[in-house]
């Protein structure tokens, strides 16, 4: 809780933080990373970086933190941490980095808001930000105590096993652990950070789903190349580097798995919605229910470009075929003509989930491109979901946070 000297004068302020919170983050990260380039180079993803999405993320945060500090005091403020705290730990970040952040975080608000910064205003912002910092120190603790490594030891190696092509641009990764022992258990929806030593020597990590259900000897991504759309942005750094170099034999350094998006306890119906490559945590969770869950009711929607780009797609139709009481639902912007199967509906254009025949009482878990999960969530929700109800997963820095 913020101490009771320091409330007001965080509300007082709050407005003028908040609207200057994108040239705070901007300058905080040009500090951080003029002191501590290898930062930039072997720990932040230098894409967000260059394209604005990361300052995006981590102003949201604080923003949303600092409001429920001092609007909602009731609500328990690190409940929005999550999903940073597993990403932190998926990167091995250690308790002793937050002093560095603290520092050029609390320098860029006095450097950006100045005269405005008092002694008061800069200890009560100091505050808010070790509420957070301590809030996310004390998770990743927990996280790393339950992955069973040291605080920050997260990089381990697996060979490659297997690679396969699931589509025109994803390819698969079966990965094993080289002393022969089984692969750690994970909860179906999560993740594991990978590492790559680029041609620069930078290296850079990204996070990928692990896309088979737990309980194999083995873990399995799947990553999709990110080309140029338009040519003028550069081609994805670590996928390409994966299509191009990652072969059976090889050893990539991974993270244990981390993420906060896992099923629910109890019997509810499923929805599992997903777009493009965001296929993989689902396909996992769908995997999952099959060996533990067959009666479960399921539905699967997935939209892609077309069906040569639906990586695992006739895997996908086989697993929700061992579950009685799934249906499927497929939307392709072209080609659906080509395509179906029992039980299995295509359909050309963009998903639509307003005429699915779904229980109130589902649970539902996105993920996919922003603007695909905003219009499912909101049809959802149109639908009488309630949004605690309503999960998901965003490939990058969450811009959804808070909002
Ligand atoms: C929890 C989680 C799970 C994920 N699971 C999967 C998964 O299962 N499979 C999967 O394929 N991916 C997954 N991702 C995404 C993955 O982590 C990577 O983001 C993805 O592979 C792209 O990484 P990259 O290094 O190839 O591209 P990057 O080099 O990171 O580039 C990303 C984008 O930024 C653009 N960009 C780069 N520099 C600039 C610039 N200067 N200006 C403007 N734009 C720029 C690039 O053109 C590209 O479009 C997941 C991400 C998260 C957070
Ligand atoms: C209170 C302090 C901090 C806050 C509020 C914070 C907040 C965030 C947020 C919001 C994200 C994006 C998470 C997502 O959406 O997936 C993030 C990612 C990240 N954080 Fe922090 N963070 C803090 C401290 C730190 C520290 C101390 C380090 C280590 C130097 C660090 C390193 C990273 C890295 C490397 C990423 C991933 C960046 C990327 O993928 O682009 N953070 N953090």
């Amino acid at each position: 809780m913020l101490s009771a000297s320091s409330v007001p004068i965080v509300r007082a302020t709050l407005p003028a933080v908040g609207a200057s919170l994108g040239a705070i983050t901007e300058l905080f990260y040009r500090r951080l990373f003029e002191e501590h380039p290898a930062l930039l180079h072997n720990l932040f993803n230098r894409a967000n970086q260059a394209n604005g999405t990361q300052r995006e993320a981590l102003a949201g945060a604080v923003a949303a933190f600092a409001t429920v500090l001092v609007e909602r005091p009731g609500e328990r403020p690190d409940a929005i941490l999550g999903r940073i705290a597993h990403k932190h730990a998926s990167l091995g970040v250690t308790a002793d980095q937050y002093t560095v952040v603290g520092r050029h975080l609390t320098g860029a608000v006095a450097e950006v808001l100045g005269d405005a910064v008092t002694p008061e205003v800069a200890a009560a912002w100091d505050e808010v930000y070790w509420l957070m910092a301590n809030a996310l120190i004390a998770a990743e603790a927990r996280l790393y105590a339950g992955a069973q490594v040291d605080d920050g030891q997260v990089w381990r190696e697996m060979e490659i096993a297997e690679r396969t092509e699931e589509s025109v641009d994803a390819a698969s990764f079966v990965l094993r652990r080289p002393d022969g022992l089984p692969a750690e258990p994970f909860t179906p929806g999560q993740y594991v950070s990978v590492q790559v030593e680029l041609p620069d020597g930078a290296r850079q990590i990204r996070q990928y789903s692990l896309s088979a259900a737990p309980g194999r000897q083995t873990w399995r991504i799947t990553v999709k190349r990110e080309r140029s759309a338009d040519g003028r942005r550069p081609e994805g750094e670590v996928s390409t580097w994966l299509h191009a170099h990652a072969r059976p034999g090889h050893l990539l350094r991974v993270s244990p798995a981390f993420g906060d998006l896992v099923l629910p306890q109890d019997d509810s119906p499923l929805l599992l919605a997903s777009a493009g490559i965001g296929v993989t945590p689902l396909l996992s969770m769908l995997d999952h229910l099959g060996d533990v869950s067959p009666h479960r009711r399921v539905t699967v929607v997935h939209a892609d470009r077309s069906p040569a780009h639906h990586a695992h797609r006739a895997e996908q139709a086989e697993l929700a075929a061992r579950l009685p009481h799934s249906t499927v639902h497929l939307w392709y912007e072209a080609g659906a003509r080509d395509v179906g199967g029992p039980r299995v509906q295509v359909r050309e254009g963009r998903a639509d989930v307003s005429g699915l025949d779904l229980p109130r009482d589902t649970t539902a878990y996105l993920c996919g491109p922003l603007p695909f999960m905003r219009a499912v969530r909101g049809g959802l929700l149109a639908r009488g979901l309630s949004p605690a109800a309503v999960h998901y997963e965003v490939f990058g820095p969450d811009l959804w946070l808070g909002k």
